[in-house]
């Protein structure tokens, strides 16, 4: 046995070096160390808090993982409205505000404060004694839901404080899904024939608020803080750029593209710049939002209803663009999809010439009623594809047509429907959406196979994308997959337009791919129906491709997000002889197949509080939270399945009851004992 004290240290010290390089890579992006070394770390700290559980705390980095799903989310009152802004989409606009706090104010000259104005939704963080204790959305601006538990999986949103840090504060912020996050989410979503989202903010909002934080924890939202709400016990700043310059120094995000300003033309310019360089970010953003700067005058100027006076959203014009849809195409996918695109007689959409653009599947173009030969308006949301929205009725002439897949791609010499890539039979699975290719050694799909089972992803194979796969396959020296991991550095090197660098690079790359994680293995395999999200799911559940490869329909769908389309789709992928194969020769490569770490369970798993009277260190909201971020869950009246009733000063009648049913009951120091607190 371990010295406890000296372990204690080891583990602090670990959390405080994990905390740093979280730090480094999710909010200043600009990691220190490699993602191997990140995940070694990681990997000790986990082990040693497996070992040594009364150590384990709601705010350590391993703790971002996601919880059981709740029944629903609790409510939050916000100790402040959040507001929201009033919208100028004009200079004139602009100015007619800019006029209005002039006289409002009897000033001429401000300091503005301009930010990004980012599309995605706003949310309220409260921390107290140094921890992050409760996350709301903004709901109706005066009570929200609580969030916490799927906030808490946002890597660049910090768990707790430095010590200087207020005693009390809330910050607000902006939580977002990158562009490219979105497009990889709505792809898959396409694929699996579920709706799409129409938006980043749109997929953010629905990632939050999953009532399985599991899922959250999947996708790769971020957040900048815009706003101080309140905060006690430590003198705060007087204007908002120092309060961000402030709120940074706590480790919080803040973005970097934010400027103070000093005339309302500088504002102007800065509005014009990123109108043009928008399309430059790594996120969706609608406009800029222009604050005055000193709080001050802030609380002069004071608010109308849900919008202040102060600030104003100064909004950008939609990147929206019609032309004539000349056709539609279809492309295979690596799973045999046959996925219909857009051909579009070129325009330019915010500076960006677009000929082409998604169109998902039969059904959505169905639904959106667009014909062939219609005017058509195109978007480039978050896209990098831009996207087809919908039809513009008003200039048909009545010579559009419908569009038909299977008519699309009839093949008059085999007299039905082919793959346009290699003329198999073409298939649509009963309650479907896509059509497929029913031949799995088509080339268009073994090239995207082995592209999609070394995208960063999957296997994280870098040097190996969309060319070097056509070449590879092109040249004979892959078929699939596990051919990979055959391949020789010469091989390599004698490639058209590949030196001996990148020819070794890429061998580095292909032996690393060997320790991911099982979750990537299975998500790399391209099985039908099965993203990252699913892969992971899978992963933890079965523990080994070969239990999962063995696994019944009953077995699989024990999973709870597992239904039966999903069940017989893997069941399908490995009843294939073919893939059984690929799966052997991984094996003998040293492609890991298992879970490296076991499912672990968290210090209060199982276990049911029900609390009466009034705590003195934690609030009601704080205690709930940070007891579900143990894996314990709260009700509100005792049953004999209660565990623990915790008991404040002035208990209720539920000490009684507690008493009468002979439940555990525990004084507010305890509590916190058992959740890893000091007393
Ligand atoms: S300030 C009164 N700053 O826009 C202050 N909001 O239309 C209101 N938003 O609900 C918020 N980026 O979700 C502020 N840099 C930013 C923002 C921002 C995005 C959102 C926020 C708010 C909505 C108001």
């Amino acid at each position: 046995m371990k010295d406890l004290d000296k372990v204690k240290g080891e583990i602090e010290q670990l959390r405080a070096e994990i905390n740093h390089h979280n730090y480094r890579y999710y909010v200043l992006d600009s990691p220190e160390i490699s993602d191997a070394e990140y995940d070694g770390l990681m990997r000790e700290l986990k082990e040693l808090e497996e070992q040594y559980p009364q150590f384990l705390t709601p705010d350590s980095p391993t703790q971002r993982v996601g919880a059981a799903p709740v029944e629903a989310f609790g409510v939050v009152e916000h100790p402040f409205p959040l507001l929201s802004l009033g919208n100028a989409f004009s200079k004139e606009e602009l100015l007619a505000w800019y006029s209005r706090i002039s006289k409002l104010t009897g000033k001429q000259q401000f300091n503005f404060a301009c930010e990004h104005k980012i599309d995605g939704l706003a949310v309220a963080l409260s921390y107290a004694n140094g921890q992050l204790t409760i996350g709301a959305t903004r709901g109706d601006g005066f009570r929200g839901e609580n969030i916490t538990q799927n906030l808490r999986t946002i890597r660049s949103i910090p768990l707790s404080m430095p010590k200087e840090a207020p005693t009390r504060f809330e910050v607000r912020g902006e939580v977002f899904l990158p562009k490219a996050g979105f497009d990889k989410l709505n792809q898959e979503r396409a694929e699996e024939g579920l709706p799409l989202f129409a938006n980043p903010r749109n997929a953010a909002a629905g990632s939050v608020r999953q009532l399985d934080s599991r899922i959250t924890a999947k996708r790769p939202l971020d957040i900048y803080i815009y706003m101080l709400g309140y905060a006690e016990g430590k003198p705060t700043p007087v204007t908002q750029w120092e309060t961000m310059e402030y709120l940074k120094s706590l480790g919080f995000k803040v973005n970097p593209n934010n400027r103070l300003l000093s005339s309302i033309e500088q504002v102007e310019e800065y509005h014009h710049t990123w109108v043009e360089r928008r399309e430059s970010l790594p996120y969706e953003v609608d406009g800029i939002v222009v604050k005055v700067d000193s709080l001050d005058l802030q609380r002069q100027l004071g608010a109308i209803g849900h919008e202040p006076r102060w600030a104003i959203a100064y909004k950008f014009p939609a990147i929206q663009g019609t032309t004539r849809l000349i056709d539609i195409g279809i492309s295979v996918g690596r799973t045999g999809t046959l996925n219909p695109y857009a051909i579009l007689e070129p325009v330019s959409v915010g500076g960006v010439t677009i000929k082409q653009a998604a169109l998902h599947n039969e059904d959505d173009i169905r639904r959106k009623d667009i014909r062939i030969g219609d005017t058509v308006i195109v978007q480039r949301a978050g896209e990098v594809i831009p996207e087809v929205i919908g039809p513009v009725i008003s200039k048909r002439t009545g010579k559009e047509k419908e569009f038909s897949l299977e008519e699309k791609v009839f093949d008059t010499e085999k007299k039905r429907p082919a793959c346009p890539e290699c003329k198999a039979e073409v298939i649509k699975p009963e309650g479907e959406v896509m059509y497929y290719c029913s031949n799995a050694a088509c080339p268009a799909q073994i090239q995207q196979r082995i592209e999609h089972f070394a995208s960063r992803g999957a296997m994280d194979i870098r040097g190996i994308g969309e060319s070097q796969s056509a070449m590879l396959l092109r040249e004979g020296l892959v078929k699939d997959v596990a051919d990979l991991y055959d391949l020789s550095q010469e091989q390599l090197a004698s490639l058209e337009r590949m030196g001996d660098k990148s020819a070794n690079n890429i061998i580095t790359a292909i032996n690393n791919s060997k320790r991911q994680p099982l979750a990537r293995v299975v998500f790399g395999l391209g099985i039908r129906h099965i993203g990252g999200e699913m892969a992971e799911l899978l992963a933890k559940h079965f523990g080994s491709i070969d239990n999962l490869a063995k696994a019944s329909r009953d077995d699989l769908t024990q999973i709870a997000t597992v239904g039966p389309k999903i069940a017989d789709s893997i069941i399908a992928f490995f009843r294939q002889e073919e893939n059984r194969r690929i799966i052997e020769r991984l094996k003998t490569a040293g492609v890991r197949l298992e879970e490296a770490v076991k499912p672990k369970e968290l210090p209060l798993t199982g276990k049911e509080f029900v609390i009466t009277g009034r705590l003195e260190a934690l609030s009601r909201d704080e205690a709930e939270a940070r007891i579900k971020a143990l894996g314990g869950s709260t009700k509100d009246n005792v049953t004999q399945k209660t565990s623990y009733l915790v008991v404040g000063a002035d208990p209720g009648s539920k000490l009684a009851k507690a008493q009468a049913l002979g439940i555990e009951q525990i004084k507010e120091e305890e509590l916190l004992q058992l959740l890893g607190q000091k007393t």
